[in-house]
């Protein structure tokens, strides 16, 4: 479970120890990583594993596989996931390149290196955190939109790769959600779902859904693009995400 310090991915770690899953944990705030740790593990009498790594640097990533070598990863939830906003040539060009790392390269390389595993054994699963944002271009959101466009495309391409395999693959696109990667109050309201419902709706749909879209409104938004035409999902979505910049300009 990467990104098990917060968010979604919190739910997640919590969620899956109800229903037996033994979990390791990976991020790189690890007194939080620790205290969930210690709260799943002693309330629902499961184990967990903390890895403190920093996903957006290759090397670290592809340690966590080696860390893991010693255990049956039966799923794998690749979730952590960072968020730029701003004009794409105003942003610090290196928190570009380190979104990319993290959202999209640390997801190949771990889904390389434990599905493999899966592949040999003839089980298993993936999660994908992709977005609602996976499907148009996203002024001021660009590189974050386009990365979990990214993460769409890929983790479709996989489950037709390994759907013989018996390895359950899903695309995971969430719209807003309260965590901390969602800061704006103006987000408040219809469009928010928490994260809690989105979890539920992942692991009752896992094995029977490959893409899954949580939320009525989300629902109708994702059919809706493919209705529009790309300029005008692009003006639409930028629109929504406008706030955000509002709040940038007033930090
Ligand atoms: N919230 C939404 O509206 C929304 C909507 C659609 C999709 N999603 C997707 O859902 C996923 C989870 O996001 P969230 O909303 O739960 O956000 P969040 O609360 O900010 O959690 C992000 C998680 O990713 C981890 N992370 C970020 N950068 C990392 C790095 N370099 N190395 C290791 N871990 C890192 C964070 O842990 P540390 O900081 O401790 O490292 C944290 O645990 C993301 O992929 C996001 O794109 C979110």
């Amino acid at each position: 479970m990467t990104g098990a310090s917060s968010g979604l991915g919190k739910v997640f770690c919590r969620k899956l120890a109800a229903i037996g899953f033994n979990i390791v944990m990976v991020a790189r705030r690890k007194e939080r990583l620790e205290q969930l740790a210690e709260e799943i593990a002693e309330y629902h009498h499961i184990q967990t594993r903390v890895i403190c790594a920093d996903l957006s640097n290759e090397e670290e990533t592809k340690k966590i596989v080696r860390d893991v070598n010693d255990l049956e990863v039966g799923l794998l939830v690749n979730n952590a996931g960072v968020l730029n906003t701003g004009n794409f040539l105003d942003n610090d060009l290196e928190d570009e390149i380190q979104l990319i790392n993290t959202n999209c390269k640390s997801y190949i390389i771990l889904t390389h290196g434990l599905a493999n595993k899966m592949r040999e054994r003839n089980k298993g699963a993936l999660i994908f955190l992709s977005s609602l944002a996976a499907v148009s271009a996203i002024a001021r959101w660009g590189n974050y939109a386009a990365s979990k466009g990214y993460d769409l495309q890929f983790s479709e391409a996989i489950h037709a790769e390994l759907k013989n395999y018996n390895i359950d693959v899903m695309s995971l696109c969430p719209g807003l959600t309260r965590t901390e990667l969602i800061k704006m109050s103006k987000f408040n309201n219809l469009m928010m779902m928490e994260p809690e419902v989105v979890v539920d709706i992942a692991l009752k749909k896992l094995g029977k859904t490959n893409l899954v879209v949580p939320g009525i409104m989300n629902k109708i938004n994702f059919f809706m693009t493919r209705l529009n035409s790309r300029s005008m999902n692009t003006r639409l979505f930028s629109l929504v995400v406008k706030p955000t910049q509002e709040l940038e300009l007033k930090k």
